[in-house]
């Protein structure tokens, strides 16, 4: 993870510089957990850098703060440009990408109906997410003594930034007996989900996994799975997942924004299949790499491209100590970018 190499970050309408990027300490979110936020990742493709499902993620922040009772105060269209804007500004060819929309500082009520909503989306290059060789060696997982909130105590499909000290609890308890990931049940006992992933199981030729039933937030990756999968010609049954399932899976892996689709190796010292990446894990791995690079044709309208632009944003102070030149060259990079943005769809639909 390199925080280092960002330098820019969209608040609350405006890009500013790293460092000022702060959120005081009387903040409501700080104290209670009462924000939303997305994981998006923008990938480098032939056609310049591209976030994946954007549509998809910002859906579902707008529908997080609706369960919280949050209005935010941009559209859809203005966080979509806020994001391309940011990964611009930072000259990023790809990146994590987070938007966070949380309650700020006017009143520690629970309630936080005083409170202003503030709006911050940042970017930063985060490789893998679970190790450097995940991705191909696969990850050893425990099942967590913590238990996945069922989502009459918490709304699961909602993705909060409370909710996670759950998973912060389920990880560090993991990490601490040598695991790479926790593997939460459910309060029904079946498989719920990773700290911050989905899980599907390879059974012969048919993938197996949950749903909203079964106290998950619903990923946005693992949707995309589902698609890549059916198109594959891999049916996939959703259900619930126990235990057994997975101890008797040929293979299983994760999906996630951050941790894309990761093998799992092995259950709490035991194989799952051969206890390696499995065939199908390759192949689904393969054809999501497709579509995150543009080469998958057939995917592409799930990537947004961000389009040229300024390389660097210009803080209104700058701007108004310009030479004529430097203000022509910055109008002619402006006219430019809108141009790209036209020809890529960048600007908001
Ligand atoms: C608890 C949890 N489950 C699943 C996921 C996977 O969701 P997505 O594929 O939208 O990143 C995440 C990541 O955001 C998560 O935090």
């Amino acid at each position: 993870m390199s925080f280092e190499q960002a330098t820019w970050v969209w608040k609350n309408g405006e890009l500013i510089p790293w460092k000022d990027a702060t959120v005081h300490v009387s903040a409501h979110a700080l104290h209670y957990g009462s924000g939303v936020l997305e994981g998006i990742r923008c990938y480098d493709t032939a056609e310049g850098p591209a976030v994946f499902r954007l549509d998809a993620h910002l859906d579902r922040l707008y529908d997080s703060a609706s369960v919280y009772g949050m209005e935010i105060p941009y559209n859809r269209a203005q966080l979509a440009e806020a994001v391309c804007e940011v990964i611009r500004g930072n000259g990023f060819r790809s990146c994590y990408v987070r938007p966070i929309c949380f309650f700020g500082s006017a009143s520690l009520a629970l309630n936080p109906q005083r409170c202003p909503v503030e709006v911050v989306i940042f970017a930063w290059p985060w490789e893998t997410y679970l190790g450097n060789k995940a991705l191909e060696a696969g990850v050893r997982v425990t099942l967590s003594p913590w238990v996945k909130f069922h989502s009459r105590m918490l709304p699961t499909t909602a993705k909060a930034c409370g909710q996670y000290v759950n998973s912060i609890l389920a990880v560090r308890e993991a990490m601490g007996r040598g695991y790479d990931e926790a593997l939460l049940l459910a309060s029904d006992g079946s498989i719920a989900e990773g700290s911050g992933e989905n899980i599907f199981l390879v059974h012969g030729e048919k993938l197996l996994t949950n749903d909203e039933r079964h106290s998950i937030l619903l990923g946005v990756t693992r949707d995309a799975i589902i698609e890549i999968a059916c198109n594959l010609g891999l049916p996939v049954e959703i259900r619930a997942i126990q235990v057994n399932d997975l101890l008797s899976a040929d293979e299983a892996f994760f999906t996630g924004t951050a941790a894309e689709v990761t093998p799992i190796r092995e259950v709490d010292g035991q194989p799952i299949g051969s206890g390696a990446r499995g065939p199908l894990t390759a192949k689904i791995q393969q054809a999501f790499f497709a579509a995150t690079s543009g080469r998958d044709l057939q995917h592409r309208h799930w990537l947004h491209l961000v389009a040229s632009g300024p390389s660097k944003p210009v803080p209104a102070t700058e701007a108004t100590s310009l030479s004529e030149t430097q203000r022509r060259e910055i109008e002619h990079r402006e006219g430019s970018a809108a141009m790209a943005r036209e020809a890529a769809h960048c600007d908001p639909a």
